[in-house]
């Protein structure tokens, strides 16, 4: 089996790095599988803490690979196919999941990396929802997660224009935290997720859980799963390691437990 996604640990951190670069990282069912056994597999793997999803310089992802899944297919092949559900797996990612965007997020590519909790660039990334221009439109989750994101109007303009937003403007849309120099995107997205590595896990996989639930669910709701999830972190060692480091004014050592 060809390796359409590369796996690199480093530390407390795992980088999957999607790689088909002859087609832009196009997602076709072979990455898209890859994909999500690599994300479960990192889940289970207790020594990682933070994923980080990325492509190289030139792409994160182009998108659906237009001339495999596109081609000579009807809406039943596309049903029985349904390659979406296979991004379920990384949306259901227990551990924070970092996109480190480089060149293109088109597409899927875009749909991809707004599946992630939190969505970092270099300046010379693009985003985009061009399926307008084959006649289509997102079916990814584009024009849910992209309106919640960045509002109706941004949203409705993107996806009628197919027009590419460059990493600034996707950062000043909302859909980008930072923006990083091409010579070191990379590091710093690594950087970032080391930080957060530092973390207690039990409470950043609480905290993506909740902060997720405000996405699809009324206030109270989340309000609730907040209010349960805040007590239960009461129950755990890296509560009191947290709260006797700063009594202390020492550094905690979390260990996810
Ligand atoms: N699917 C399949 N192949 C793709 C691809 C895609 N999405 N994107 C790029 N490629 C291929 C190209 O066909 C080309 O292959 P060949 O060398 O064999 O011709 C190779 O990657 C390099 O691409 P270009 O020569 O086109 O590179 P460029 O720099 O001139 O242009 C681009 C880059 C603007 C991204 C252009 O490739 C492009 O428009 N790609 C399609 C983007 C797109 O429409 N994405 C949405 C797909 S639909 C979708 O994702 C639906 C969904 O919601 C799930």
């Amino acid at each position: 089996m060809p390796n359409t996604v590369v796996i690199e640990k480093d530390g407390a951190i795992a980088i999957v790095r999607l790689n088909r670069p002859q087609v832009l990282n196009a997602l076709n069912e072979e990455v898209l599988t890859e994909l999500g056994i690599a994300v479960r597999e990192l889940d289970d793997d207790t020594a990682i803490r933070v994923i980080v999803l990325t492509g190289n310089d030139k792409a994160f992802a182009a998108g659906a690979d237009i001339k495999e899944a596109f081609v000579g297919v009807t809406p039943a092949s596309m049903l029985a196919q349904d390659l979406t559900a296979k991004w379920e797996a990384i949306r259901r990612t227990k551990k924070p999941i970092i996109a480190a965007v480089s060149g293109f997020a088109l597409g899927g590519g875009c749909e991809l990396a707004m599946i992630c909790d939190i969505i970092v660039a270099s300046e010379t990334a693009k985003f985009g929802q061009p399926e307008i221009n084959l006649g289509i439109i997102p079916g990814a989750g584009g024009t849910q997660r992209l309106t919640r994101a960045v509002g109706k109007w941004v949203a409705n303009e993107m996806i009628l224009t197919g027009r590419f937003v460059s990493a600034q403007e996707a950062k000043d849309i909302g859909l980008v935290v930072h923006v990083y120099p091409a010579a070191t995107w990379l590091d710093d997205a690594k950087s970032l997720a080391r930080t957060i590595a530092e973390k207690a896990p039990v409470a950043a996989r609480l905290a993506t859980e909740a902060v997720d639930i405000a996405w699809n669910a009324p206030l109270d709701a989340g309000l609730e799963f907040e209010r349960k999830a805040f007590y239960l972190l009461f129950a755990t060692e890296d509560k009191q390691e947290g709260v006797d480091a700063f009594v202390n004014k020492r550094k905690p050592q979390f260990k996810g437990k």
